[in-house]
């Protein structure tokens, strides 16, 4: 006899009170099997609750757009849009002209800077100005350079990338500057260059040079190693001011050995406004950024203002980034010229 025939005969060889009770208790446990949420085929939410609406919710608060009654982007400065009633499809992401989570610039964001002194400097009282300003009122090039350093310094060592191209040349015959400034001199290969030309195109030209001659770190391994550092002060400025007294041009060039931004806003308070100005300090976009934001306002009216690495693919664009996004919200034309850019600013 098969086991199921035993069972079910030990069943009806059950009285009727105990046979109730055992049918009672098949169909209460059946009953639980069928409700219990772990049962397979009972479906307690849809697949779509359950699976798609955190996914939803994301889409619809990284990518939907505010948007004003008229349709219109609403400022930025807004909280980011909630879960919206109807989540995008596909198609509306794809119609998107931003990338997901990308907003444009609030503009408050640019306006980074007050306003520089209306009255300007008179050009001629500027490196006096300086000299008193930041060196005691002795230049720094008075009795240079002091024992201690002489030993650790060459009679001339220069380095520098692109800083003899016709860009130099073509800019300083065109503005003819009266004063000129310049973002990141390192050890003076474009700055003697400049002085060079000044003088023989008989100019007055003052350059300032803005460097906090620090250089970058690790500059100093490879073909720079030479560069002579002392309990970690490096030997730049000291090279530099070298480099300026071996080209005879200490009447010409000036250091400002500070950061870049720090210097143009002193210059901005000041009111020293520059007629050419040349940037070539940090490479990142954010550096370049705020040197060509600052250094803008100190050019005066049909001043020109150029730079180094628009075509090097060496800082992953950068540079050229800034410049082209400052030349975008300004309405100004990016020329081109080897690996340099340049401005011109509108008003003569
Ligand atoms: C590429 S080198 C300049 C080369 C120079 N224009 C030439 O052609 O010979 C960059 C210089 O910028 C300086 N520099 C970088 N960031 C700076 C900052 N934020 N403030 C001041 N100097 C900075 C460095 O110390 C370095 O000397």
């Amino acid at each position: 006899m098969t086991t199921w025939k035993a069972k079910l005969m030990g069943v009806r060889g059950l009285g009727g009170p105990c046979r109730s009770l055992f049918i009672v208790a098949v169909l209460a446990y059946l009953l639980g099997v069928l409700t219990s949420p772990a049962f397979p085929t009972t479906r307690r939410f849809s697949d779509t609750d359950v699976k798609l609406q955190p996914f939803q919710q994301i889409i619809s608060q990284q990518i939907s757009p505010p948007e004003t009654s008229q349709g219109a982007p609403a400022p930025t400065s807004q909280p980011l849009p909630q879960r919206t009633s109807t989540p995008p499809r596909i198609d509306d992401c794809r119609k998107q002209q931003q990338p997901p989570g990308y907003r444009m610039l609030p503009t408050d964001l640019i306006t980074f800077h007050t306003e520089c002194k209306k009255e300007a400097m008179a050009p001629e009282a500027a490196r006096k100005f300086l000299i008193d300003e930041l060196f005691d009122g002795v230049s720094p090039f008075e009795s240079f350079p002091p024992k201690e350093v002489a030993s650790l310094l060459q009679p001339e060592r220069i380095k520098g990338w692109g800083s003899e191209t016709t860009v130099f040349r073509r800019l300083m015959q065109e503005v003819r500057p009266r004063v000129m400034i310049e973002l990141g001199s390192f050890l003076g290969a474009s700055a003697t260059h400049m002085g060079s030309i000044a003088r023989e195109l008989g100019l007055q030209t003052d350059i300032f040079c803005f460097d906090d001659f620090r250089g970058w770190p690790g500059f100093r391994s490879g073909d720079l190693a030479d560069i002579k550092q002392r309990n970690g002060n490096v030997m730049l400025m000291n090279q530099f001011m070298q480099n300026v007294v071996h080209r005879n041009l200490t009447e010409r060039i000036l250091p400002v050995p500070f950061g870049t931004v720090s210097s143009l806003s002193s210059f901005c308070k000041w009111g020293i406004y520059a007629d050419l100005i040349e940037v070539d300090a940090s490479h990142d976009f954010h550096s370049a950024w705020s040197d060509i934001n600052i250094a803008f306002q100190l050019l005066r009216p049909g001043g020109v203002m150029f730079g180094h690495d628009y075509k090097t693919a060496a800082d992953k664009r950068g540079v050229r980034r800034a410049v082209d996004l400052f030349a975008r919200l300004n309405d100004l034309r990016v020329e081109p010229d080897g690996q340099h850019w340049i401005y011109r600013s509108k008003n003569k």
